[in-house]
């Protein structure tokens, strides 16, 4: 008994019980371009230890580079890969909970793979996840190579544009009745520096009557899932929306421009007849006076 309770300091100090086991995600985790992730990473099989004797390492496991390690109750920073500097933090407050997880900042696309987590209190073991990057596209725009209004007949390639997405999209073609096309289609996608996407596809067909010719996106990582139409209308002519509102603002621009000069006329014509007139009753007005001017004469008479 005595020497139980003399043994009880140490105890609570470092008290591994059976093997230590490390859990990580088995699936991806999926941490959006520019966004800030957690890799979790817990520990069971330890119940108490002292913080300055516990060790946990994240590396690349492939290069074991340093992402992060935690050694002797502190941050251990200098073997550190430059490309995780000042994004990486680990939770030392929830270390004796058994979390070592790492949070880590402004995730990029070069950021991708796999990421082991290596824990040690007297016992030792380690798990690795995989960090997939996700970026949305942005919503995709239909254009056309000539600049006059495409009609049917024509034989117009149609380019569907999307930026800045990640991993590589999806894209097909739709008629309006929901057929694939999949004929005479050219697709290209380009990483940018960041490592996203943009994307082009090219569909060339000859335009038909009264149809419509839809672009679809789909980034199955996150469920994106977008499109853009064209509208081919039975009186051959294509209304892109700008060239609408364009068409729109000049009609009534005109309008406007219209019922301004109608207004000046109106005033010009009033203010002539207003002349007019007052010419006219000044001749009375002059007459009048002769004749009553010669009133007095005949009066007098
Ligand atoms: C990390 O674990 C917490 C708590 O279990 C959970 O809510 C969170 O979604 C996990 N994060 C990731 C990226 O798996
Ligand atoms: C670990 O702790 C961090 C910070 O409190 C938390 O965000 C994360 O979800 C925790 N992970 C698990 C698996 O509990
Ligand atoms: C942890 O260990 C350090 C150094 O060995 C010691 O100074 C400290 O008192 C210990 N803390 C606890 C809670 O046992
Ligand atoms: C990290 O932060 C420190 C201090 O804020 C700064 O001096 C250093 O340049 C930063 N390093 C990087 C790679 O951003
Ligand atoms: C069209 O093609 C896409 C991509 O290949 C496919 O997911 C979709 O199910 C197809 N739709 C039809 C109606 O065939
Ligand atoms: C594909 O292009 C060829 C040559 O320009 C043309 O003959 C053919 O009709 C096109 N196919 C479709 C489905 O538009
Ligand atoms: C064009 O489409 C409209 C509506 O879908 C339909 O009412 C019309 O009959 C079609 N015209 C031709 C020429 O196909």
């Amino acid at each position: 008994m005595t020497m139980l309770a003399l043994l009880l300091p140490s105890l609570l100090a470092v008290q591994a019980l059976g093997a230590l086991e490390v859990q990580v995600p088995e699936v991806p985790v999926v941490a959006l371009h520019g966004m800030d992730t957690t890799l979790n990473c817990t520990f069971s099989g330890v119940t108490t230890f002292n913080l300055s004797d516990i060790s946990v390492f994240w590396q690349l496991s492939d290069t074991k580079r340093s992402v992060h390690s935690y050694m002797g109750g502190q941050d251990q920073l200098t073997e550190q890969d430059g490309r995780f500097a000042n994004r990486t933090s680990m939770f030392p407050d929830q270390l004796t909970r058994g979390n070592a997880s790492l949070l880590l900042r402004k995730v990029r696309v070069v950021d991708e793979g796999s990421y082991t987590c290596f824990v040690r209190v007297v016992d030792y073991s380690s798990a690795a996840l995989i960090l997939q990057v996700a970026a949305r596209y942005t919503v995709p725009e239909v254009m056309w190579d000539t600049g006059s209004n495409p009609r049917p007949g024509d034989e117009v390639a149609l380019t569907c544009l999307a930026y800045r997405g990640y991993p590589e999209a999806e894209v097909y073609w739709q008629d309006g009745t929901g057929r694939n096309l999949t004929d005479n289609v050219t697709i290209s996608q380009v990483a940018n520096d960041e490592g996203l996407f943009n994307v082009r596809s090219v569909l060339t067909v000859t335009l038909e009557p009264n149809s419509t010719y839809t672009c679809r996106l789909t980034n199955q990582l996150i469920g994106q899932e977008s499109h853009a139409s064209v509208i081919i209308s039975a009186q051959s002519m294509v209304f892109p929306p700008v060239a609408l509102w364009v068409t729109v603002g000049l009609a009534v621009c005109l309008l406007g421009l219209l019922i301004a000069l109608a207004a000046v006329c109106g005033r010009k014509i009033k203010e002539s007849c207003e002349e007019m007139k007052a010419a006219k009753e000044a001749k009375e007005l002059e007459e009048d006076e002769s004749k009553t001017a010669m009133t007095p004469l005949k009066n007098q008479s």
